[in-house]
């Protein structure tokens, strides 16, 4: 990865305008923030630059308003709760381009902190309008962006802006981007991979990337059974992407010729019904009934798991190895999931983890904290370990 400026490159800031993308959206339930992760994630860059005597400009999508105006959609809301958390005042902006924005940016005292009204109401966001970019560039002398989770987009406030003022990472994009360089840009080797979840059909371009590149990798939840089908192992009635037994086996000939050892569950726990306490068996993986799905891996094979991660340096891990959302079925990611933790607190292990429901799970497994880094990213994530250049990184570094 090629160097990128961050705070400590930005001189005297007394008094610049500096238009930070961030990234607010944060999940809401019944009008409610679910989980203030990333929000969290903020404090530390808009703390600094006020501190430092900016006008601090927070620009950010919420939801996918696909260029209309939408009051469901509107970052008033998140203003004060940013303030909140900030322990500092955060004023709202109707508009995050346009000549009431820039009078009302003007009338800011240096230091003080803005939200800019979702950059998603202008249609011209997610087409990378020059024009857009350039109005909102108007707001501006400086531009941060903070926002890894929105990086994989190539829109105005997360690439286009980039290239109309001098550009830098902000803290914890600063922080996402060592972390992953650690992870597999150049890591310590043995390098381990956690790959679970549903479908392989959603994971195959991440599935090619690491067999080249890690020492072991382990598939986990749903996505296992296809790989296990395609290696002639009757799955009974699992999640099952049969479809995929020539990808699967391309993958696995791949991982061979790569050196890298795919460990896939040879016990596992199944149920006669997706549901939560069904009557359940745990059994050798070439024991599963017609009617009977599996749900997890096994206790054998997650304690071989673990030993593997012992003799790793580093590992990477996105996605759950069950159906970890319903109990029992979360016996395997909590209980990997705190042996990677153990070994991170004790030293021996670098973790990065992230994407969708990856947080979720650690957070479950009560993990997320030891844990080297945990990303706040979801789709960024995938991309980054698909090995795609992420235009919103691209740009920074260019
Ligand atoms: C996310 O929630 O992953 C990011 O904020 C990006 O959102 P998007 O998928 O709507 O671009």
């Amino acid at each position: 990865m090629s160097s990128f400026k961050t705070l400590d490159d930005m001189g005297d800031l007394t008094g610049k305008r500096v238009l930070v993308r961030e990234d607010l959206n944060v999940p809401m339930q019944d009008g409610k923030i679910s989980d203030d992760t990333r929000l969290r994630a903020t404090v530390q860059t808009i703390s600094e630059l006020s501190d430092r005597g900016a006008k601090v400009l927070v620009l950010a999508h919420f939801g996918r308003p696909k260029g209309e105006r939408r009051d469901d959609m509107s970052l008033a809301p998140i203003a004060p709760a940013l303030a909140k958390l900030l322990g500092r005042d955060v004023a709202f902006i109707a508009d995050c381009q346009g000549g009431d924005a820039v009078a009302a940016v003007a009338a800011l005292p240096n230091g003080a902190i803005a939200v800019l009204e979702n950059t998603r109401f202008h249609a011209g966001e997610e087409k990378n309008d020059p024009a857009l970019s350039a109005a909102m560039a108007a707001l501006g002398d400086l531009y941060v962006n903070d926002a890894f989770s929105a990086a994989h987009r190539a829109h105005c406030s997360t690439e286009g802006l980039a290239h109309l003022l001098p550009a830098f990472a902000g803290r914890a994009m600063q922080a996402e981007l060592e972390a992953l360089e650690k992870a597999l840009g150049k890591p310590e080797h043995p390098v381990a991979a956690v790959v679970g979840g549903a479908k392989v059909s959603t994971k195959l371009d991440v599935l090619k990337h690491l067999v080249a590149r890690v020492d072991h990798l382990i598939i986990g939840g749903g996505m296992a059974n296809t790989f296990l089908a395609a290696r002639g192992v009757d799955v009974g009635k699992s999640l099952c992407e049969h479809d995929l037994k020539d990808v699967a086996d391309a993958i696995l000939d791949a991982a061979d010729k790569a050196g890298c050892t795919v460990h896939l569950p040879y016990d596992v726990v199944v149920a006669k019904e997706f549901a939560a306490n069904p009557p359940t068996r745990t059994i050798n993986v070439h024991e599963v009934a017609a009617d009977e799905m599996i749900l997890d891996v096994g206790p054998a094979a997650v304690e071989a798991l673990g030993d593997v991660l012992k003799t790793c340096k580093t590992l990477v891990w996105n996605g759950p190895m069950g159906a970890f959302e319903i109990p029992p079925f979360d016996f395997a990611t909590v209980a990997l999931a705190r042996t990677a933790a153990a070994l991170t607190a004790e030293g021996s292990l670098i973790s990065v983890a992230g994407g969708g429901d990856t947080v979720a799970a650690l957070n479950h497994a009560g993990a997320a904290a030891d844990f080297t880094f945990v990303s706040t990213a979801g789709g960024a994530f995938l991309e980054w370990m698909e090995g795609r250049e992420l235009p919103g990184v691209a740009a920074l570094t260019a």
